[in-house]
């Protein structure tokens, strides 16, 4: 199992981000509605949330109508994304640096948000993804910008590990993720068989200033997450 995902193991981090994100600027004034105004209609498709945290994606998968499992590394993640979305949804204990426990060819969609930036290797999940997706299926991924990791690293063109200490989630933590440039990001995607529709670099929501207009302004004019659109082979 990653680093990261024995840090959000951590049961006060994992509620502390649960109840943080649920409301912040970054999240749900910014990433979150981002992604869903890109997968628009997702009524009766069948959708994996890789890497759902305490299920914020999944409930609002599963409102709009989709059929939706949800997968953490973290078994904190996971009781909490359980307590929440209850019979919504069906949530996995599954690491992505792992075989996925989902049949080939089973799901519309795969939504991976803001995870993928804690894994070195994106090849072997990239692949996954593209097993378990249907001839034609969205992968949509949203992660770090490069442009935002890019001052922490000595090489912008290298995957390079970041540490970086979190002050919003209770008490101050280290956290340690990835830096990956944008041909890597490409590259990967290709190699796994995809095609590229779209690459978005959303703009914060009215909200957002509202809720923290400092990182409103600085979001405004420097991306923060980059949002992959991208589809699996039509075999
Ligand atoms: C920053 S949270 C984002 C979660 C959620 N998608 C959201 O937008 O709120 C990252 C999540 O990725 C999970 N994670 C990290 N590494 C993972 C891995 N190798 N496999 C599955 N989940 C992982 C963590 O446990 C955590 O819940």
């Amino acid at each position: 199992m990653s680093g990261s995902s024995r840090l959000y193991d951590d049961p006060e981090l994992a509620a502390a981000y649960a109840r943080v994100s649920a409301t912040n600027a970054a999240n749900a004034a910014y990433e979150r509605p981002a992604v869903h105004a890109l997968l628009g209609d997702v009524r009766d498709l069948d959708v994996l949330d890789a890497g759902c945290a305490a299920g914020e994606h999944s409930a609002w998968l599963a409102q709009h109508g989709a059929r939706v499992v949800a997968l953490d590394a973290s078994e904190a993640m996971v009781r909490l994304a359980r307590e929440r979305l209850g019979e919504l949804v069906r949530v996995l204990h599954a690491d992505l640096t792992q075989p996925l426990p989902l049949e080939d060819r089973s799901v519309d969609v795969v939504l991976s948000s803001l995870t993928l930036h804690y894994l070195e290797d994106w090849c072997a999940p990239l692949r996954e993804f593209a097993r378990v997706l249907r001839p034609g299926g969205r992968l949509v991924l949203s992660t770090h910008h490069p442009f935002m990791t890019a001052g922490d690293v000595d090489d912008y063109h290298a995957v390079r590990l970041v540490e970086e200490t979190w002050r919003g989630f209770g008490a101050p933590v280290l956290v340690t993720f990835y830096h990956r440039p944008l041909h890597r990001i490409v590259a990967d995607l290709l190699a796994a068989g995809f095609t590229l529709r779209g690459m978005h670099e959303p703009q914060p929501t009215a909200e957002a200033d509202v809720r923290d207009p400092k990182l409103a302004a600085r979001f405004r004019t420097e991306p923060g997450f980059l949002i992959v659109d991208a589809e699996s082979a039509r075999r």
